[in-house]
């Protein structure tokens, strides 16, 4: 396992980011402590979750993600220094008009409340979830800030902003002496490119913005387990979704995965660890986060530690998906 500084920061975070938006929505408690174990035996220190997570499950209030981590890690108490633990604020938490967004009192609340359920007194790295059109984004920062200064959060980032405010918070910051973002957390992968290179790659690279990007996989799809023609794979995040069928019935997908599948066979290795290394050759890129919802999906996808595309390889699936940037 390669570890990499977070963006300029001196903080090393491994070259894979667990996710944990499944806990407590298709994976419980149990399969979640395997993973946690079988990620953390691998040398991955860097785990990603949110409050939210994963409220969107049936009757579920959200915090159950933050809850697991927090119990993982009250039984392996040992270990918490040797983890790197991001989480995010934004979602809707607790009922009423301050019960989601990035006001000052939602943000001071909710970081008390994550920090609880994780059973921490700090978190490595504080995100905000997505933009808050209805919160100041000075008064979001100055928020945050007093939680850096107050020793509960050690970084900042974001998620899911557009480039023109992530240059915006790093003004403000400059401007006002208060802590910078530090990363960014995209939505990017092989058959999602032009949010993230568009704009907001050349930015990090300007800016030195770590970037730890999320679904690396598009939630399953670069797996190839989706196909045109066949069944959905039962059970599966994606059977039945709308998004995934419009991916699978593109034929410039398919073709996709047929060269991937052609790499993958060569070096004896699959689809996802295909797509993952794709990832990894982007010298931007700290670190993808991936999401598995048992250890030996997990276990898939820790193969792809010490694989490397060759230039003429990663040029090719380059190549096959460039169409996406001139839409
Ligand atoms: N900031 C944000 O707004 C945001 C949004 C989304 C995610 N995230 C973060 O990013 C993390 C990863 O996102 P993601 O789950 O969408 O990532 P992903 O890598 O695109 O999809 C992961 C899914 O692919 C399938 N999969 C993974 N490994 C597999 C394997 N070896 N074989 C077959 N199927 C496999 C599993 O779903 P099935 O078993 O159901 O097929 C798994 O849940 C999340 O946990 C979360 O921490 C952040």
């Amino acid at each position: 396992m390669e570890y990499r500084r977070l963006g300029r920061t001196g903080l090393k975070v491994s070259e894979l980011c667990l996710g944990t938006m499944t806990f407590g929505w298709t994976s419980d408690e149990k399969n979640a402590y395997q993973v946690f174990d079988t990620a953390f035996k691998a040398g991955i220190n860097f785990i990603d979750t949110a409050d939210v997570y994963s409220r969107w499950a049936p009757n579920n209030p959200g915090g159950v993600a933050e809850t697991y981590i927090g119990n993982w890690l009250n039984t392996s108490r040992k270990t918490r220094d040797q983890i790197v633990l991001a989480t995010k604020v934004r979602g809707r938490m607790w009922d009423g008009p301050n019960g989601d967004g990035l006001s000052r009192v939602h943000i001071i609340k909710a970081a008390e409340d994550s920090l609880r359920r994780l059973h921490t007194d700090y978190i490595d790295l504080y995100q905000c979830h997505a933009p808050d059109d209805t919160t100041p984004l000075e008064e979001t920062l100055r928020a945050l800030d007093d939680l850096v200064r107050a020793g509960k959060v050690r970084y900042i980032g974001l998620s899911n902003y557009p480039a023109w405010q992530v240059e915006k918070s790093l003004w403000i910051s400059d401007k006002y002496s208060l802590a910078s973002v530090v990363s960014i957390q995209p939505h990017y992968n092989l058959v999602w490119r032009a949010e993230f290179e568009r704009e907001l790659m050349p930015l990090c690279e300007a800016e030195g913005i770590g970037v730890i990007p999320y679904s690396p996989l598009q939630g399953g799809f670069l797996t190839g387990k989706y196909r045109k023609g066949q069944p959905m794979p039962h059970g599966a995040r994606g059977e039945g979704n709308e998004r995934m069928t419009r991916f699978v019935n593109d034929d410039r997908n398919m073709k996709l995965l047929d060269e991937m599948q052609t790499i993958a066979t060569m070096y004896n290795k699959s689809i996802a660890q295909v797509a993952i290394a794709w990832m990894l050759s982007n010298p931007t890129i700290t670190s993808p986060i991936i999401g598995a919802n048992t250890a030996s999906q997990l276990g898939d996808l820790l193969s792809v530690i010490g694989f490397r595309l060759s230039v003429e390889e990663k040029k090719l699936l380059d190549e096959l998906t460039a169409w996406q940037l001139t839409q």
